[in-house]
């Protein structure tokens, strides 16, 4: 196991989790499918049938990675929040971390990512080549960064490298202005977001210079970045790789 994430490791004991945590699961699951009710981007709809995650019950690793194991990924048990260099070195090698543990007492927030989260909102997306090749390129960037710290625009790369994370992987919508869907995991693991985004929120096209924000990941956000499409991710990536950080240029959406 390599050196950086080996800490954080877990394997998921499945029979420790209880008839109220699979409840949990279940209510979870209901509330944030009819919530979306169609309106997240259509791999996400894609990847719950092809890697088996269904309702009916926290679904057990080993059977997802027996699912996921045509694309090239697995999914490794893991428990806290993860360093930005952990989770890069997971997605670098084309691992990604799911908590072992799901939360408890009905929470809608969830500070450490549990489960659901992961298994709901995240891995799902994994089942396009697109999202796939996004993430195991950013986590070499992030590897690059921990062995070699530097900065793109004066601001340290682990930085911009998390805020891209979080504009696309966890809050990002997708599609046109007039029919955006859902793509980021915090908002399709969570009802209060997903109707906070189609009732309320400001939706602006992604540039690169939202990487100069700042964010909170404890409450709605102000505003929400969308891309064009899939294709976008790479490309974005290669502006960053440019340096072509805040200049305008690079706007997708
Ligand atoms: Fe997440």
């Amino acid at each position: 196991m390599n050196s950086l994430s080996h800490h954080w490791g877990r394997t998921q004991k499945y029979n420790s989790y209880t008839k109220s945590d699979h409840e949990t699961w279940r209510r979870l699951y209901h509330n944030a499918h009819m919530t979306l009710d169609g309106r997240a981007h259509e791999i996400f709809y894609q990847g719950l049938r092809a890697f088996g995650i269904s309702s009916f019950e926290i679904p057990r690793f080993k059977e997802v990675n027996k699912k996921m194991q045509k694309y090239g990924w697995n999914v490794v048990g893991v428990k806290g929040f993860l360093p930005i260099e952990v989770f890069g070195d997971y997605i670098s090698r084309r691992l990604f971390p799911v908590g072992v543990s799901i939360r408890q007492n009905n929470q809608e927030y969830v500070a450490e990512p549990d489960t659901f989260h992961d298994l709901f909102g995240h891995v799902p997306l994994l089942v396009n080549p697109d999202y796939r090749n996004f993430l195991e390129a950013l986590g070499c960037r992030i590897i690059k960064w921990h062995s070699n710290k530097f900065t793109i625009d004066g601001i340290d790369a682990a930085e911009v490298y998390t805020r891209l994370l979080w504009r696309i992987i966890e809050v990002g919508v997708i599609g046109s202005k007039e029919d955006p869907k859902i793509l980021g995991a915090a908002i399709l693991s969570s009802p209060v977001e997903t109707r906070w985004v189609f009732e309320n929120a400001k939706v602006i096209p992604f540039t690169n210079r939202v990487l100069s924000d700042s964010y909170r990941e404890d409450s709605v956000q102000p505003y929400y970045c969308r891309i064009n499409c899939l294709q976008d991710m790479k490309s974005i990536l290669c502006s960053i790789d440019n340096n072509d950080f805040l200049n305008n240029e690079t706007k997708t959406g």
